[in-house]
């Protein structure tokens, strides 16, 4: 018998992704004690440190970068085992592995409670960060389904668009652009701009139309978040260029106005992607047929 369990390589691979104890044992549902003692344990079976401190966080060294290599495949051997075997029970139950970007969290919590009425069995593990960090979680094949706004040119994989994302500007309401009609979109080139940081598909979205338009935004401050970058705006700090999904409740209450910009709002559409590659288990081919059959309706009737 191996002196190593494979909950301690499960750990140690939650702890190698969070690059943190806390942060690990939040994601598993454990407490950082219980994590930091499955760590010591496995460097003790295995007779090498596997992290040490770097900065604020901490870092794997040599025996920890090649032992990940390894619990990363025999981990996603595993999958494919419990897969194969839901398959051979059915679909509903087991577990996804779902990462949505930043944008898409004012509705998919939604649409989790409306698929787990249906399929109470079936597990969900939620991941949230912008576009460049869910496509490395994709790369890495940590995660079954992904849901972006845009699909992925660098890594091969399958998508289909669920629902729509229209993205517009706002402004503050005493904004004096808010009352405006039919605004081109050349008149916002002296206007000061918030945005969002790169990375983001926001951002990648607002500068493919600014440089269609052959605008340089006044960029003024980036923010990593579309709440803030709400506050800020209606603060009066300047304009916003975001996913309307984030910003219905604030544009209902009049907080926020949409401006009428000639061309905008620009329709774009949510995706359900996964890799090329991914052997998809019966839970996650649930939820894609979930998404597209009711996914539209759901988004808009909610955000
Ligand atoms: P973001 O993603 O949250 O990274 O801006 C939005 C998108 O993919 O369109």
């Amino acid at each position: 018998m191996r002196p190593y369990t494979l909950r301690q390589l499960e750990t140690f691979l939650a702890v190698a992704q969070e690059t943190s104890v806390s942060r690990a044992a939040e994601r598993l549902h454990v407490t950082q004690p219980a994590v930091s003692m499955q760590l010591r344990q496995l460097e003790q079976a295995l007779g090498s440190p596997l992290l040490e401190p770097s900065g604020r966080g901490i870092a794997l060294t040599g025996a920890g970068t090649e032992l990940r290599e390894y619990a990363q495949r025999v981990v996603f051997q595993l999958t494919e085992l419990d897969n194969v075997m839901a398959e051979r029970r059915g679909a509903s139950r087991g577990r996804i592995e779902l990462a949505i970007v930043t944008t898409a969290k004012y509705f998919v919590p939604m649409l989790l409670v409306r698929f787990r009425k249906k399929f109470p069995k079936i597990e969900i593990g939620l991941r949230v960060h912008n576009r460049e960090a869910i496509l490395q979680l994709l790369a890495r094949n940590e995660v079954d389904l992904i849901m972006m706004g845009r699909v992925p040119d660098e890594i091969e994989c399958i998508a289909a668009p669920f629902a729509t994302n229209p993205l517009g500007i706002v402004s503050a309401a005493d904004h004096p652009l808010s009352r405006r009609r039919n605004i081109d979109l050349r008149a916002l080139k002296d206007q000061q701009f918030v945005v969002r940081e790169i990375g983001s598909g926001t951002r990648l979205a607002m500068e493919r139309v600014f440089a269609k338009h052959r605008i340089k935004p006044r960029i003024i401050m980036e923010i990593p978040s579309n709440e803030t970058i709400k506050q800020a705006v209606m603060a009066g700090m300047g304009l916003s260029f975001l996913s309307l999904r984030t910003a219905r409740q604030e544009i209902a209450a009049g907080h926020l106005v949409l401006l009428d910009i000639k061309g905008l709002p620009l329709i774009r559409h949510w995706y359900i992607t996964r890799l090329k590659t991914k052997r998809v288990s019966p839970a996650a081919a649930e939820f894609e047929r979930f998404l597209l059959e009711e996914g539209g309706a759901l988004v808009d009737a909610w955000s």
